[in-house]
């Protein structure tokens, strides 16, 4: 009997958690799906009630499970989530952490801090952004080569919330034209120029969801740099800091039924077409930027166009061909800036702080490894490291170049699933340097250049001495 009466409660401990729907209401969910680019951004706004019985300091949100798969590096493809506070004097980032159990839904609870818990029938304003990478797939998933590229997006109609909502809402928005096929129900979704609306819907009950397609025209490629390795060399004596940034570059966008054909290439680009190939691509680089390079396996691309605006120049390059849907292209790019752009010495002498943005990579691309190495000048002794970009790993090595004796000391630090929207994240170092330091090479390269002088001059001597001989 006894044993009978544990069994059901120990089933529930044992269950996944599900949070107390009991403990607030969602009202007015707004959701936005943004399809114009080659990731997808999702940005929702709310208002959370609590209508639970006592103060609240944190509530939970969920996320697909399938976009957090760790067990495969390459399916977690949520490149951020962010959860906002919003008042009256701006918006607070709120600490949030997802949960490992997926739950009956496929979908694994996040639970978000308050900075200060929200008082029986009190409501907060919550902003929510996120973004999925490697997600839209082409179909078909084979075009013929002046065919336009569609893609296809799979979620739902109804955000899942753990908590009732009163009403809300999901906008689908497209960068060319309307969706050519989607999920229909009754007389919903409705259709307003390039934005789909399902909704608004009443009094939804907590963790409801509905799965909708849609297929939608997007002719222009799906940069997804498979693998970049940034590297940054502060140089003190020179007072440069020198940029040079390895990619490893795929479309992953409709594939060629047939071959390439550089006719029908060249009347495209004539009409200048939309295209799914990659033929250009941008990237915003820093103001006082100088000697922009770019190079690939073959040399010196020439196609390479830096649009000098003084706040804003636009490094526009093309690849050597046109990079079409399953192709892939590696290329380096590289470039100066005077150090004393991104480097200030604090008020405690001989100690800097650098200061860059992580990613600095072409417009609308995906990245699925990235590394960022700084490389300090020889003797510097890193104190600390630090961006507004947390999930990265760091490590500190050194590296021998030639001429160097005590070796550069450089900060690595590595990152999965980004987008170039992370280029708004810095990146802070801050070193110790001393003088003595700072010209200890100069003043051994001009040393060694001396000794090989005068090493010249002595072979000089030696070689008139044996032809004297001679
Ligand atoms: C989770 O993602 C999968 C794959 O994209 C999709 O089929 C499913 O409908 C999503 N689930 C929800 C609740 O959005
Ligand atoms: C590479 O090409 C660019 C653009 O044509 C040119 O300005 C530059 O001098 C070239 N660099 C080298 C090293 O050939
Ligand atoms: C592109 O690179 C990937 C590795 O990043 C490789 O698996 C694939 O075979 C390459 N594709 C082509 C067409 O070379």
């Amino acid at each position: 009997m006894r044993f009978t009466a544990l069994l059901p409660a120990l089933l529930v401990g044992v269950a996944a958690f599900t949070p107390p729907s009991t403990d607030f209401t969602v009202r007015s969910y707004l959701r936005t799906v943004d399809l114009m680019k080659s990731y997808v951004r999702d940005s929702s706004s709310f208002i959370l009630e609590n209508t639970g019985a006592e103060p609240q300091s944190s509530f939970y949100l969920a996320v697909n499970a399938s976009y957090t798969d760790t067990e495969s590096p390459l399916s977690a493809k949520l490149a951020m989530y962010e959860v906002k506070l919003k008042s009256d004097d701006g918006s607070t980032s709120l600490k949030y952490t997802i949960d490992d159990e997926v739950n009956e839904d496929q979908m694994k609870y996040v639970k978000i801090e308050l900075p200060k818990s929200i008082a029986v029938g009190q409501s907060v304003t919550v902003q929510l952004a996120s973004a999925v990478v490697r997600e839209l797939v082409p179909l078909p998933k084979k075009i013929k080569q002046a065919e336009v590229q569609n893609l296809v997006w799979q979620g739902s109609r109804v955000a899942y919330i753990p908590y009732p909502v009163v009403k809300q809402r999901t906008k689908i928005k497209f960068s060319e034209r309307p969706a050519n096929a989607y999920s229909r129900f009754k007389d919903d979704p409705t259709i307003d120029g390039t934005v789909l609306t399902y909704g608004p819907y009443e009094n939804i009950p907590p963790q409801t969801y509905e799965p909708i397609r849609v297929k939608y025209e997007y002719n222009q490629p799906l940069i997804e740099i498979t693998k970049l390795e940034r590297e940054l060399w502060v140089s003190h004596s020179g007072g440069n800091l020198a940029t040079e940034e390895r990619y490893w570059l795929t479309n992953s966008g409709a594939e060629l039924t047939d071959h390439f054909s550089r006719v029908r290439w060249q009347a495209t680009t004539m009409a200048q077409q939309s295209t799914p190939a990659l033929k250009a691509a941008q990237v915003h680089l820093r103001a006082g930027v100088r000697d922009v390079y770019f190079t690939d396996e073959i040399g010196n691309v020439s196609t390479s166009n830096l649009r000098d605006d003084y706040r804003d120049p636009v490094l526009e390059f093309r690849p050597r061909y046109p990079v079409f849907g399953g192709w892939n292209y590696s290329f380096t790019l590289g470039w100066n800036h005077d150090l004393a752009r991104s480097v200030r010495e604090t008020a405690s002498e001989g100690i800097y702080v650098l200061r860059v943005p992580l990613l600095e990579g072409p417009v609308n691309a995906m990245y699925d490894e990235a590394d960022v190495l700084v490389v300090l000048p020889e003797g510097a002794k890193v104190l600390a490291v630090d961006s507004s970009y947390k999930d990265m790993t760091e490590e500190l090595t050194s590296l021998y170049s030639h001429l160097d004796v005590v070796g550069r000391t450089v900060v690595k630090l590595s990152a999965r699933d980004m987008t170039d929207e992370h280029r708004r994240n810095e990146l802070y170092v801050t070193y110790e340097l001393s003088k003595d330091a700072q010209y200890r090479k100069p003043i051994r390269v001009a040393t060694a250049v001396f000794a090989v002088f005068f090493a010249i001059i002595l072979l000089g001597k030696v070689d008139v001495s044996i032809s004297k001989k001679a």
